[in-house]
């Protein structure tokens, strides 16, 4: 086999796995395919990355002993049809198709023992994602380690059981729209206070990003942190009461259950053609 790595659609996801690959020497262009659609955007992988792309997804497993899968979950059903037949025990593959279960997986392109389950995040795009990794029981160490190298490419990278899935996909995978959605309430807010956009949009998202920082790099809990910033009687504490009157605790609990569930929903099988939902 002439490539290393093959992926199956080569979408935003896809993209930002090969910068990070490509960035950290971890493969070189030739070791790369990627099986894609659209022409447009098979000539702009070529000519971004040199890197070697193919209209038929049969290619990938063909020519590469790891297949991703990047394409978005409903092309599944599309895709298993195209690559089933060329798959062997010996192909590892990697899904990132959110809410699509190994079990699943098996169903369409048989091999549940080769089926690594991942859900990485937004930020991977610019190197800082993290990555949530469910391997099959029987993979050997090997091909674990060499999974956690691609993502590592990216990111960092956790381990977790398939049935915590859900919560992960609430959590790190929706967490950055959360996260920006935070930022955009509170830059209108500094605009309230008479700060220009410009300038609310650098003090909101420096604070985002340092805070973020000192939360990686100290041993304190986040409620020590809140203790050490929040003088009694200061402006921290006078802000903070507002988010406690306001059970900022209890909307986060819901919004965190809510993203779950509906990861739960997505993820159930499709029922039989006519069967009343
Ligand atoms: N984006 C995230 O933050 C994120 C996070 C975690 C997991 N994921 C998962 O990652 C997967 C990809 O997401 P994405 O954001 O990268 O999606 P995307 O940008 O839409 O990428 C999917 C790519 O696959 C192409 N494609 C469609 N049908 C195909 C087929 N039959 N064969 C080959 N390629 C085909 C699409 O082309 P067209 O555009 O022409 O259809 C597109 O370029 C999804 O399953 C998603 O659940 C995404």
């Amino acid at each position: 086999m002439s490539k290393k790595l093959a992926f199956i659609g080569g979408g935003n996801m896809a993209e930002a796995l090969i910068a990070g690959l490509l960035r950290e020497h971890t493969l070189t262009p030739a070791e790369l395919l990627v099986c894609e659609k659209s022409p447009e955007r098979r000539a702009y992988l070529e000519n971004q990355y040199r890197i070697e792309t193919a209209a038929e997804n049969a290619r990938g497993p063909q020519q590469a002993s790891t297949l991703f899968l990047a394409v978005k979950p409903k092309v599944l059903a599309e895709i298993q049809e195209e690559i089933r037949g060329a798959l062997t025990p010996d192909h590892l593959v990697i899904s990132i198709l959110a809410g699509i279960s190994r079990e699943r997986l098996a169903e369409a392109l048989g091999h549940p023992e080769r089926m690594v389950r991942v859900m990485p995040n937004l930020p991977a795009q610019v190197g800082r994602g993290v990555s949530a990794i469910t391997f099959p029981a029987t993979l050997p160490e090997s091909g674990r380690e060499w999974v956690r190298t691609i993502f590592r490419s990216v990111g960092e990278v956790v381990e977790v059981e398939e049935s915590l899935q859900d919560a992960v996909t609430a959590v790190s995978g929706s967490g950055p729209g959360y996260i920006f959605y935070l930022a955009q309430v509170f830059i209108d807010a500094a605009v309230r206070e008479g700060l220009s956009r410009p300038v609310a949009r650098r003090l909101v998202t420096e604070t985002l990003a340092g805070a973020a920082e000192v939360l990686r790099r100290k041993e304190d809990s986040p409620e020590e942190l809140v203790r050490k910033v929040a003088t009694p009687g200061g402006t921290t504490e006078a802000g903070l009461a507002v988010l406690l009157e306001n059970d900022l605790a209890g909307t986060f609990q819901t919004l965190v259950a809510r993203a779950a569930q509906r990861s739960r929903e997505l993820g159930r099988p499709l029922p039989p053609a006519g069967e009343k939902v």
